[in-house]
């Protein structure tokens, strides 16, 4: 039966990269005989603009029943007044949320090629390889009360909580610890217990499922405001990362500048796996919709094909293939070609159509 997966482009740069994700499904059916049933649906400002919301109802349903889905970006300037609950941000907001994709895994990888062209000097980053498991469907980003209300003084007040409980804690704990016994061992679980109660909470139940049952991993806390720091002075002294939804989101925008660029990074939601050992999962490049560059043909597609090689391994266990979409990024890059982002003296400036054929044709080569 053939895997079923939801494309949802989104906004912004999102169909253009997604384009290219495309062709590498095509070549995955044609010259693999791995045929995805594939349909797209609509979500963020283009959702709003054909429907008056950000997620219909409809396409919620087909992300809960299909077996993965691909993510473009969501958001842009045009929808910025937007209430709160209409905005495109809301729509993938919900996804994560309804699906319960608790724990987002972004690896920051440095391709050798590349390290010359992240803002940080080269020794620092070259070979760097991090993975951020950010917690995704609680702390202050969904925590209630929340809102804007106007006191009898006629002053206005915003109010977001952040809030976590053990058993969310524990269970992308969890995962960062499945991880870190795949990867160097190593750990560290970042909050601001010293001011934050939910923080001190973080720290004391990730240190307690660690003790009871994952003594062969080495596990340091650091604060959140350390760790930005960290991540910039000497990133290669990290390996797992577990953080909660605030500081992932921050922390992991960093750790992509030391790839070179927010246009390399992927990344994958997951949910809690079922009897079958099947995850709900959503796979989205980090970099946001870039409505700035948005149909020039000039955003770097390579985050979203990463993505897709994220969803072959992790939710199709097609761990060749997974293998072979990376390899075809690799050599791509080490023969020269680059988006505008991250482009260097020397190499050669393409689209992201040209580096999406560039990466088919490599496929070829590679798979013989
Ligand atoms: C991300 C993005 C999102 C987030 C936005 C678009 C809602 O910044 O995936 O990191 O804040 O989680
Ligand atoms: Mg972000």
């Amino acid at each position: 039966m053939a895997k079923k997966l939801l494309i949802l482009a989104g906004d912004g740069i999102g169909p253009e990269v997604m384009a290219q994700v495309r062709r590498i499904i095509d070549w995955m059916a044609k010259k693999r005989q791995i045929s995805f049933d594939v349909s797209e649906g609509l979500v963020g400002g283009c959702s709003y603009d054909a429907h008056g919301v950000p997620l219909t109802d409809e396409t919620m349903a087909e992300a809960l029943a299909a077996d993965a889905v691909l993510l473009g970006a969501v958001g842009g300037q045009k929808w910025d007044d937007l209430p709160f609950e209409l905005k495109p941000e809301r729509g993938l907001l919900r996804l994560r949320k309804d699906m319960d994709l608790f724990a987002n895994l972004r690896p920051a990888f440095v391709f050798d090629a590349l390290a010359e062209a992240s803002t940080l000097k080269t020794d620092l980053v070259r070979g760097l390889d991090i993975m951020i498991v950010r917690e995704l469907t609680g702390g202050v980003y969904f925590g209630q009360p929340r809102g804007i209300e106007t006191l009898p003084n006629g002053e206005r007040r915003g109010v977001n909580t952040q809030v976590y409980t053990t058993s969310e804690i524990v269970r992308v704990a969890r995962v960062a610890f499945e991880l870190a016994r795949k990867r160097g061992r190593k750990m560290h679980s970042v909050e601001k217990a010293n001011v934050m109660e939910s923080g001190l909470l973080w720290r004391e139940e990730v240190q307690k499922l660690r003790d009871a049952e994952y003594a062969d991993v080495e596990l340091q806390h650091m604060y959140a405001d350390n760790c930005a720091m960290q991540l910039v002075r000497n990133p290669k002294q990290f390996d797992v990362i577990v953080t909660d939804n605030l500081f992932g989101d921050l922390l992991s925008d960093c750790a992509a500048m030391l790839t070179g660029s927010l246009g390399m990074l992927p990344s994958a939601s997951l949910g809690a796996a079922d009897a079958q050992g099947r995850r709900r999962a959503l796979y989205e490049p980090v970099h946001g919709s870039a409505p700035d560059i948005a149909g020039k043909d000039m955003a770097n597609p390579l985050a979203t094909i990463l993505s897709f090689a994220m969803m072959l391994r992790y939710s199709f266990d097609m761990m060749a293939e997974a293998d072979l979409v990376e390899k075809a990024v690799k050599n791509v890059l080490d023969g020269g070609l680059r988006t505008a982002d991250i482009m260097q003296p020397g190499k050669a400036r393409v689209s992201t159509t040209v580096m999406g054929e560039a990466i088919v044709r490599e496929l070829d080569k590679l798979a013989g």
